[in-house]
């Protein structure tokens, strides 16, 4: 299934708008009760005003009424940056796969890729 779900976020990292980085990303989010939700790097002029392409995907899946625990599995066609590996913890997916600055793709678990995370 991970196969499928990177192959998602591959397909949907041509609709990014990324005029300024050039840099297209995309994200799959797998639920646990099927559903999938892409999302795609969104960005902007005033240039830290831009987001994330699995911050897109998992906001659509929130409003879509998933909640932390509903999702299973993320892919991105890119390492995952460090506010968007926060997020992913948030909503404790089970695992996340992303291909590496060294073109593997791989799948982690969100401990990995963020450890010794803070609890409120
Ligand atoms: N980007 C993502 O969409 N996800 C990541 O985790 C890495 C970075 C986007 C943000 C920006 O639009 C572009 O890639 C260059 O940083």
């Amino acid at each position: 299934m991970s196969a499928e779900l990177y192959e998602r976020a591959v397909s949907i990292a041509a609709k990014a708008y990324a005029p300024y980085s050039n840099f297209f990303v995309g994200a799959a989010v797998l639920a646990r009760d099927g559903r999938v939700f892409e999302g795609v790097n969104v960005e902007n002029a005033a240039y830290p005003l831009g987001i994330c392409a699995e911050r897109t995907a998992i906001s659509r899946a929130v409003t879509d009424g998933c909640k932390p625990g509903d999702l299973e599995a993320i892919a991105i066609t890119a390492s995952p940056c460090g506010g968007c590996r926060q997020w992913i913890y948030e909503f404790r997916f089970e695992s996340v796969t992303f291909q590496n600055a060294e073109g593997e793709v791989i799948t982690r678990t969100p401990a990995e890729l963020l450890p010794e995370t803070f609890e409120l």
